[in-house]
């Protein structure tokens, strides 16, 4: 099929990546030139593994295309994917700007019957905007032609009229086909995930969305390697938007519940991991997400949860629950920085040293991690802080220039007072602790274990004054 997905960030690249792989010729529209040049040279703009390998044989096979261009995209596809952001506005509420740009573009564009799909988490009831938007982008697109048709006829014969486009309008219809993948794990989630739904009030656009997505449905494209096939959820449209916030919520949630439990086992003496394996056996619980640590961030969880609370505010519903969810995040993400004060008291001109900056490993996404909330809030009470992450370094030196970053956490943590654990990438369980504790400072010894990625037995024996969440 011909597809069009419009931004190429972590969602709308992928997408496009991997619906190229299974056979549609896809074009990429994103309004960055500087990103549209650098795709065209195979420059990946962020970090997802397998992506750069994806892009290139599918742009090599001629299925993957870059463009600046949302009209020429839109002309030439039947599918087009809106993947833009909706990031948080000061108040909480999603910021629908560039969804609104590209439907008006869309309309503007269209020139045939198109399915528009919206992948961008949007709020319930976007769906009906996004059509009403297309069809003012079209209409506005026939008044320019119009007015451009009468300036051209009065640059001939003088006088005035008015007049607007006639005929009748393009056709298209709008789904929801809300995005679930997780960054690090992407590429994985696209081909191999939990389920697909598309929400849509329009039964040919289903069609074309199941259509679109057969080999998926079916595990068809990879040799049907994998033996359960991925459940086509088909709901209305506000469902379908619903689900994606419902499902981020609940994620939230979930964790939220776990550092509350943590924090209450630290009171009383009990060890989360424990009791996280102990209650993740009951199937109705199950083991995922029940990781204590310093609090959730990253691009889709904040946001979210605030711009759900926000949308059951406008239909004036207080959710009570989801705001306790962030409230308990909000005092988890001050954690680290509460138990390098208890252990160091003033951290002026103190050195800390902090262990991963994403706001999960395998990634380099640095939205609302909580590892640069500590680096800010260390640097602000003059704390030197310097920092090791395996990809995010760069893009964290942009973003808090003041930050030390290291190619290599053994010499990160040379002269350190403190090391915090921030990030639970795979390979610091690898580190030789023992040579990082050598690099410290003779001073306290203080490792902050904020994601419980070592055992406390072993590092108290290395010598380190170890604390971890809950345990
Ligand atoms: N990142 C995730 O893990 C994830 C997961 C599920 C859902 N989502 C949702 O998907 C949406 C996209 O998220 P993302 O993380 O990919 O965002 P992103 O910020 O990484 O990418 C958005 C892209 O859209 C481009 N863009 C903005 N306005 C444009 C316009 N008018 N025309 C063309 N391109 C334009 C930007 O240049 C950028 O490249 C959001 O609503 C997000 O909540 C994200």
């Amino acid at each position: 099929m011909k597809v069009c997905v419009i931004g190429t960030g972590y969602v709308g690249l992928v997408s496009g990546a991997c619906l190229a792989e299974l056979g549609n010729d896809v074009v990429c529209v994103d309004n960055n030139d500087a990103k549209v040049a650098g795709l065209r040279q195979g420059i990946i703009p962020i970090y997802e593994p397998g992506l750069a390998e994806l892009v290139q044989k599918n742009t090599q096979r001629g299925r993957l295309a870059f463009t600046t261009s949302l009209a020429d995209g839109v002309g030439c596809s039947d599918i087009v994917f809106i993947t833009v952001g909706t990031p948080p506005q000061p108040n909480g509420e999603a910021d629908l700007s560039y969804v609104e740009a590209v439907a008006r573009g869309i309309g503007a564009s269209l020139n045939g019957y198109k399915v528009i799909v919206n992948k961008s988490t949007v709020p319930v009831g976007c769906g009906d905007w996004v059509a009403m938007l297309v069809r003012e982008g079209i209409q506005e697109a026939r008044t320019k032609q119009a007015i451009a048709l009468l300036a051209e006829e009065q640059g001939h014969e003088g006088g005035v009229a008015t007049m607007t486009g006639t005929g009748p309008l393009p056709d298209f219809d709008v789904v929801s086909c809300p995005e679930f993948l997780r960054e690090g794990s992407a590429i994985q989630d696209t081909f191999f995930g939990d389920r697909i739904v598309v929400g849509s009030n329009a039964e040919r656009a289903i069609e074309k969305m199941r259509e679109l997505y057969t080999p998926l449905i079916a595990q068809t494209f990879a040799g049907g390697k994998q033996a359960r096939k991925i459940p086509f959820i088909v709901t209305d449209l506000n469902s379908a938007e619903m689900i994606k916030y419902a499902a981020n919520c609940f994620l939230a949630t979930k964790i939220s519940f776990i550092n509350e439990v943590a924090n209450i086992c630290e009171r009383v003496g009990a060890d989360v991991e424990r009791v996280a394996e102990g209650i993740g056996f009951d199937h109705r619980i199950g083991h995922a997400f029940l990781r204590a640590g310093i609090g959730w961030g990253g691009s889709c969880f904040p946001k979210d949860v605030s711009a759900m609370t926000h949308i059951a505010r406008d239909y004036g519903y207080d959710s009570k629950l989801l705001k306790s969810v962030i409230e308990v995040n909000q005092a988890q993400r001050q954690i680290a920085l509460l138990k390098l004060q208890t252990h160091l008291k003033s951290l002026k001109g103190k050195t800390i040293g902090i262990l991963g900056l994403a706001f999960k490993p395998e990634t380099d996404d640095l939205r609302d991690a909580p590892a640069m909330t500590l680096a800010a809030q260390l640097l602000k009470l003059g704390a030197r802080v310097r920092a090791f992450d395996p990809i995010a370094e760069a893009h964290a030196k942009l973003e808090l220039p003041a930050l030390t970053t290291y190619d290599d956490p053994y010499a990160m943590a040379d002269d350190c007072d403190a090391i915090v654990v921030a990030t639970e990438w795979s390979q610091f369980k690898d580190l030789d602790m023992g040579r990082v504790r050598l690099a410290m400072r003779p001073s306290s010894f203080l490792l902050v274990d904020g994601r419980n990625v070592f055992e406390p037995a072993k590092m108290k024996a290395l010598g380190f004054t170890y604390v971890s969440i809950g345990r």
